[in-house]
């Protein structure tokens, strides 16, 4: 120690550590896989945007961009934000790129960090992890389906269990001001009961106040007109073909006309992944239909629909169901004596090269601190090196998960390593 202070992260941003780390690369292969076996491919994008993305993209009136956004000028006098979510990026980099003039359906997804200056407390920081898909281009009903459907069997496949859909159609720029007009009419009688978030965002996004989880907001809500009794035809078809489309892919989901989504860019289906276990930040993953957002960064008129799932909120539900980081499967040396340790290197490096994950402690300290390294490391098997066996040309290999052991010459290691 030198006597000095030590740092320490920011406020609501979280190292994540071994062996965490190890399930969430274990998830994140998952992620890679399952998407990909739907055509989705991976996309990365800056983390830094303008801030003028996020205002025209996610909307004004969100509280993201409202009041939760970390934004600073640069030295070039540049107005940049970090991202606070990761759809608006990709609309412009699927612009940007040009994509949109050569491909008539793109997928893409995404895993990495987004930053939200909310209030950290369990289930939210301000520096989090999504992994979310955006699929352009198509406006069928059966694309929301898929995405929804995608997303529950990702949530399956990894074991997250007891998870909602919540689906919703929250309409479009044809039924929504119209309804909103309605809705408005209401929560102005009752401007009185209403929190002062609600109050404030009145004029702009009256249908906020729909999933405001004040119980005094609720209350109005209750006697409020309904969006589902005032949507077009072509939305309230497109929501019945998106609820059949779900029924006969045997995904479970329940209608929820509270769920209206945070960003502006929504229209038709909306949806969320909920769950009781995570007190009151009960959204693992939500998202939905924005077919206006490319026309609203500068593009043609395609249609878009996609999710984001929280990363930290996904693990937090496997850590709450016992389920521990894998082992690393790896092989792990134990060194008996000087002249295993002469020896060690040029025993491992072969098994390294041929992909074999081998960790030591390089100390040579007794057997049991080592088997102690070797089980911390999750280590699958062991190679023990000691004189006898070195007197025989030999090393022990015991495999830790069944007991068993076996003697191997030096030069037949390779083979059995990749028997
Ligand atoms: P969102 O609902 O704002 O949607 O975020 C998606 C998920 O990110 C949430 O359900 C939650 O699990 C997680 N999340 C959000 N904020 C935090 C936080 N402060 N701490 C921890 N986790 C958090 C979107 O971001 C949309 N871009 C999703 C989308 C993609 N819609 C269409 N395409």
């Amino acid at each position: 120690m030198t006597g000095k202070s030590k740092i320490q992260a920011v406020r609501g941003m979280v190292d994540i550590m071994p062996p965490n780390s190890r399930l969430w690369a274990d998830v994140e292969a998952r992620a890679r896989a399952i998407f990909s076996s739907y055509g989705y491919s991976e996309i990365r994008t800056p983390i830094v945007e303008p801030t003028e993305l996020f205002a025209r993209g996610v909307g004004e009136t969100s509280s993201v961009v409202e009041k939760e956004m970390y934004t600073f000028v640069d030295q070039g006098d540049n107005t940049l934000s970090l991202r606070p979510e990761g759809t608006a990026s990709v609309v412009r980099a699927y612009l940007e790129s040009g994509a949109f003039n050569t491909e008539p359906i793109c997928r893409y997804f995404y895993i990495g960090q987004m930053f939200r200056r909310e209030r950290p407390q369990k289930g939210r920081q301000r520096q989090f992890h999504q992994i979310g898909v955006e699929l352009l281009g198509p406006d069928s009903p059966l694309a929301d389906a898929e995405v929804i459907a995608m997303t529950a069997h990702f949530l399956e496949a990894i074991g997250v269990k007891d998870v909602a859909i919540e689906i919703n159609s929250i309409g479009c720029k044809e039924c929504r001001p119209k309804y909103n007009e309605l809705l408005l009419a209401h929560l102005s009688s009752h401007k009185d009961s209403l929190c002062g978030d609600c109050t404030r965002r009145l004029d702009k996004n009256p249908m906020r106040t729909l999933d405001c989880k004040q119980e005094r907001c609720a209350h109005v809500v209750l006697s409020a007109p309904r969006m589902a009794e005032h949507l077009c035809d072509s939305c309230r078809t497109h929501f019945d073909s998106v609820k059949a489309a779900l029924v006969s892919a045997k995904v479970d989901f329940i209608v929820n006309e509270r769920i209206v989504r945070g960003l502006d860019y929504y229209m038709r289906t909306a949806f969320e992944f909920t769950t009781q276990k995570l007190g009151s930040q009960n959204a693992v993953g939500g998202g939905g239909r924005y077919d206006g957002l490319v026309e609203e960064l500068g593009g043609p008129h395609v249609a878009g629909v996609g999710m984001a799932l929280g990363f930290e909120r996904m693990m937090m539900l496997l850590e709450a169901d016992g389920v521990v980081p894998p082992h690393g499967g790896g092989v792990f040396l134990v060194m008996l004596g000087e002249a295993a340790q002469n020896m060690a290197l040029s025993i491992i490096q072969p098994l390294r090269k041929m992909g074999i994950t081998v960790e030591w402690d390089y100390a040579a300290k007794s057997m049991k601190a080592q088997m102690r390294h070797a089980d911390k490391a999750g280590a699958s098997r062991v190679i023990i090196v000691g004189d006898d066996e070195l007197a025989k040309g030999e090393v022990m290999v015991k495999d830790l998960r069944d007991g068993s052991q076996v003697a191997v010459k030096i030069d037949k290691l390779e083979a059995h390593f990749s028997a």
